[in-house]
């Protein structure tokens, strides 16, 4: 829990914000090399060794809560990792080195790669691998609630945003599992944006002005989950989790630990004020172009998010 006498906070966690603006804009020029080379694997380790290898200099003490590896059993960056110099704050970081993988891989749009940090203890110990995922932008706070049908839910985020229904877009990942929820979104007249991979990025372009998304709805990662919600959370926007076990195993776990159908607010995602978002594009989108490659070097685009500087765009140079 942080200490709110402690007023140094704010300015300790700022000092992270660049260089962890750095691990990602990095990363994010390694993985030029494999996009659309078909390689996802190869892709992902280019991403952890450069993001890495950065992180190992950030001036603070941090702690990897949520890392690669809870699905995939990845050796770099998993959660319990130490990183940073040792001198500066305490802080935990939530990352996904290249968070679509497979995006990346096929050359299709959306892939980034993403960190969020923040005081040590502030970001959920979420349990199971996967997460039922509202969010929204701050024009709709408020709006949301997970256990309500979704119809419910455009007509209540299309009255706070101030249109039609039939106006919406939502982003929903294209798995099979959401057939009917995309069926269901059709019918109400809303649009769905089906997204191969990538719901980080699908919660991103429904808070930055135009991302062309106003809700991303179903189903994706947990881990995803924790790191969207620091973002939401410094953009004032809105988000509800819910763990969505997708195994008897995982269903078994959650239960186990007392959270089948707890219903996660926004904050208890994401509990600090003082967190850092950061997303650098792999493959473009409407919300974060790719990284590109020029005769000086790589060209990569990043958004950077803190509680003083609200949304950032910065675009960096990264020499090959
Ligand atoms: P990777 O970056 O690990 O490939 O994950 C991509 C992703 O689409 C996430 O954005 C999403 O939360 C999760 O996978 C969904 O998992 P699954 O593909 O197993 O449905």
């Amino acid at each position: 829990m942080l200490s709110t006498t402690d007023a140094s906070w704010p300015d300790r966690m700022a000092s992270l914000a660049l260089p962890l603006l750095d691990a990602a804009t990095v990363a994010a020029a390694r993985c030029h090399a494999w996009i659309g080379r078909g390689d996802k694997h190869a892709a992902d380790h280019a991403a952890v060794e450069a993001m890495r290898a950065h992180l190992s200099t950030v001036p603070g003490h941090g702690v990897v809560v949520i890392g690669e590896g809870e699905k995939d059993n990845a050796p770099m960056l998993f959660a319990g990792e130490e990183i940073g110099s040792g001198h500066g704050p305490d802080f935990d970081l939530a990352v996904d080195p290249l968070e679509g993988t497979n995006l990346c891989a096929r050359g299709w749009p959306g892939a980034i790669t993403v960190l969020a940090a923040a005081p040590r203890h502030t970001f959920a110990p979420i349990v199971g691998f996967y997460m039922d995922k509202l969010v929204v932008g701050p024009a709709a706070r408020g709006a949301i609630d997970i256990e309500a049908p979704i119809e419910e839910n455009l007509s209540t985020v299309a009255a706070a945003i101030g249109v039609k229904v039939s106006s919406l877009q939502v982003a929903v990942l294209a798995k099979p599992r959401h057939v009917e929820l995309i069926a269901r979104i059709r019918a109400t007249g809303a649009g769905v944006v089906e997204i191969p991979d990538g719901d980080v990025m699908a919660g991103l372009a429904a808070l930055v002005p135009g991302g062309g998304i106003d809700l991303s709805a179903g189903i994706g990662g947990a881990p995803e989950g924790v790191i969207t919600a620091c973002a939401v959370r410094l953009l004032g926007g809105d988000m509800q989790g819910k763990a969505a076990p997708q195994s008897d195993e995982e269903r078994q776990m959650v239960a186990d630990a007392g959270e089948l159908g707890k219903v996660y607010n926004r904050d208890d995602l994401s509990e600090s004020d003082d967190g850092i978002f950061v997303a650098s594009g792999v493959t473009g989108s409407t919300a974060l172009p790719g990284v590109t490659i020029a005769s000086d070097g790589f060209h990569v685009q990043s958004v950077l998010i803190t509680r003083d500087q609200g949304l950032l765009r910065i675009g960096c140079t990264v020499p090959d």
